[in-house]
């Protein structure tokens, strides 16, 4: 592997990209210095220019390389859980491209806990800008199959480093704006966060308060995160009934469940058991929708998982992946 991180140095130092596994999903990486190496990622992934850029970091001793006015709370968190699944938003240092920041004044400064993501910041030396490593709108890939699947050839050097541990992306916390905001829910628990800070988190979506307003996350568009099949989130009974009517119009379906089969479904039907416990569920629930996509269902029924905050990354995603059929 050490010759693979040299190899992938070399890449950024001359402006490429290199696609390297994290402990949340694969990112797609360049030199967070490069303005013109940051554009790349936009053109390869067809994201619009103004939705920004997480950098990665080797540790906190580099957070006011990249940020500044940096609140005590975002030191006692990225002491408490970085390396990890942890994003932080700061006020930027001027220095920071806009290519990164989308024009914002802020930036997301995150240290990944994947030994691989380590290596390669520290040969590197410096950040790396790395949104998830698919097109725009698409699930993120949690393998280097997955990459190479979608983005292959566009993409300067693959670094391997098996399947993502945990296979959801980061929670992202906004420090930029005085109180802190949850941004996007992910792979460390809101729970945390808040025995941390000892205080109450509440999640962007739900408030409207002028510093939210400011802030934008692609992550927060409705419709995100989608597999190209469509999908729907039903409950077990009304599943029932969805599936009668859809195979009924010669439509061929795969049901997602939540651990049990769902009875009073026909035989020859499909039914997928997903992990009926949440941390698992997210760890499998990119994989499942990545290796289904390719299967030619017409549809993907998934049963819903319950409301319960530890499902909240979960349910967030499967809200944004099920959105553009479920209107
Ligand atoms: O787990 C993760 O966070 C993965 C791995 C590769 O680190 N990265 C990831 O990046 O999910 P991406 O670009 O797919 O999603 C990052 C989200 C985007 O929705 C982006 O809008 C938001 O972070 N973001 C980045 N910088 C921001 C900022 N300054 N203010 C608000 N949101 C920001
Ligand atoms: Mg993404």
């Amino acid at each position: 592997m050490q010759a693979k991180i040299e190899a992938a140095v070399t890449v950024l130092q001359s402006g490429g990209t290199v696609a390297f596994p994290t402990e949340t999903v694969y990112g797609l990486g360049v030199d967070a210095s490069n303005p013109l190496a940051v554009r790349q990622i936009f053109k390869i992934k067809g994201r619009p220019a103004d939705h920004p850029l997480i950098v990665h970091i080797e540790n906190a001793g580099q957070l006011d390389k990249w940020a500044r006015d940096i609140p005590d709370q975002a030191y006692l968190l990225a002491e408490t859980f970085w390396p990890g699944a942890l994003t932080l938003i700061l006020q930027r240092q001027p220095h920071v491209p806009n290519e990164i920041t989308g024009g914002q004044d802020t930036v997301g400064l995150r240290s990944p806990d994947h030994p691989v993501a380590a290596a390669l910041l520290h040969a590197f030396g410096s950040g790396i800008a790395a949104p998830s490593a698919n097109r725009f709108g698409r699930i993120s890939p949690t393998t280097a199959h997955h990459v190479r699947d979608e983005l292959g050839q566009q993409v300067g050097l693959i670094l391997d480093g098996g399947a993502c541990r945990i296979g959801l992306e980061s929670t992202i916390l906004s420090l930029a704006y005085g109180e802190p905001v949850l941004l996007r829910p992910g792979g460390i628990a809101v729970e945390a966060l808040e025995a941390t800070l000892k205080i109450k988190l509440s999640f962007a979506q739900n408030k409207n308060s002028a510093a939210q307003q400011k802030i934008r996350t692609s992550g927060m568009m409705a419709t995100h995160y989608a597999p190209v099949t469509p999908m729907e989130l039903h409950s077990a009974e009304h599943i029932v009934q969805r599936v009668q009517h859809l195979t009924a119009l010669k439509y061929k379906v795969v049901v997602l469940t939540l651990g049990r089969k769902i009875s009073g479904i026909e035989q020859s039907i499909r039914q997928h058991a997903m992990p009926a416990q949440a941390e698992q569920f997210g760890h499998d629930l990119y994989a499942a929708l990545h290796s289904l996509d390719q299967e030619g269902y017409d549809y993907l029924l998934l049963e819903s998982p319950p409301t319960t905050r530890v499902w909240l990354a979960v349910n967030d995603r499967l809200q944004r992946a099920a959105h553009s059929v479920q209107k």
